[in-house]
């Protein structure tokens, strides 16, 4: 297939599990992509064991300047920008509310919230250029519900999906769609890292009790994460706009 065929993605968070299985996704579609993390190294790994239409580079979302760069390189290698998976984040501390400090809420907003913000703005004039185009932000069910223990990262999560809200109904009329995909619990580094912080030592059994919680009885993967974002960014979606995109097994439906 190639739903993406003629079109430049450019991807942020790509190292990480969701990120790279959307890179890895959207280039098998046709997209050429930019794909980008904290680290160059891996992120030109994964560039080059894709080809000639993938460009790997080192970008900190929580700087301007970086998400200025990220996107004049995909202007530079492949001439135009049609859709931004602005999907970065960060966890943050598991924690009680009134235990965390100002250091580590204003960490997980730089990343998680700050840095779409930036994202957006880089990308929207090239996606003007282009005639219009696609956002994807990489919220979460924690955009979606509350959860003990995580209050930065949900308030974060919550926040964009508003920012998303906000943008859809000021684009739309431009032909710039924007949605936020949120996953439920992802078999990924990101839930591990959760699952160890939530009870040290016994991570797996947190897993077992989140798994449970799952209709499907297990946490999504990473593929099926990229399946929506590939698809947002598709003409296949050219009606979705403003909405929140959930691949969570069944997570909220009860
Ligand atoms: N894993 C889950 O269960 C889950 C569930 C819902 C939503 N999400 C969201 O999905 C997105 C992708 O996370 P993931 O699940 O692939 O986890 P991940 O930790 O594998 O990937 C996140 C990536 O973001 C990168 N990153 C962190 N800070 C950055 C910064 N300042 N600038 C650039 N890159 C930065 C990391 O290096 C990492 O590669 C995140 O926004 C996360 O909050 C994850």
């Amino acid at each position: 297939m190639s739903r993406l065929s003629g079109k430049v993605i450019v991807i942020t968070g790509g190292a990480g599990g969701i990120g790279e299985a959307t890179a890895r996704m959207a280039y098998a579609e046709g997209a050429s992509v930019v794909i980008t993390d904290l680290e160059s190294t891996p992120v030109e790994a994964i560039a080059r064991s894709l080809g000639e239409r993938a460009v790997g580079l080192a970008v900190d979302v929580s700087r301007r300047e970086d998400n200025e760069r990220m996107i004049a390189a995909a202007l530079e290698h492949f001439g135009r920008v049609d859709g931004v998976f602005l999907n970065a984040g960060i966890e943050g501390e598991v924690g009680p509310f009134d235990s965390r400090s100002d250091a580590a809420w204003e960490k997980v907003f730089a990343v998680n919230v700050h840095g779409v913000r930036f994202g957006v703005e880089a990308a929207l004039p090239g996606l003007r250029k282009a005639g219009g185009g696609s956002i994807v932000v990489t919220s979460s069910v924690a955009g979606l519900r509350g959860a003990a223990g995580l209050s930065p990262y949900v308030s974060s999560k919550h926040a964009v999906v508003g920012m998303m809200r906000c943008l859809a109904a000021e684009l739309g009329p431009e032909g710039i769609r924007v949605n936020t995909l949120n996953p439920g619990p992802v078999d990924n580094r990101m839930m591990r890292s959760i699952e160890e912080q939530a009870n040290p030592g016994h991570g797996e059994e947190v897993h077992k009790m989140f798994a449970s919680r799952v209709p499907l009885g297990r946490y999504v993967t990473n593929e099926e994460c990229a399946a929506m974002a590939v698809f947002l960014f598709s003409d296949g979606a050219t009606g979705c706009n403003g909405n929140t995109y959930v691949v969570d097994g069944g997570y909220c439906a009860q």
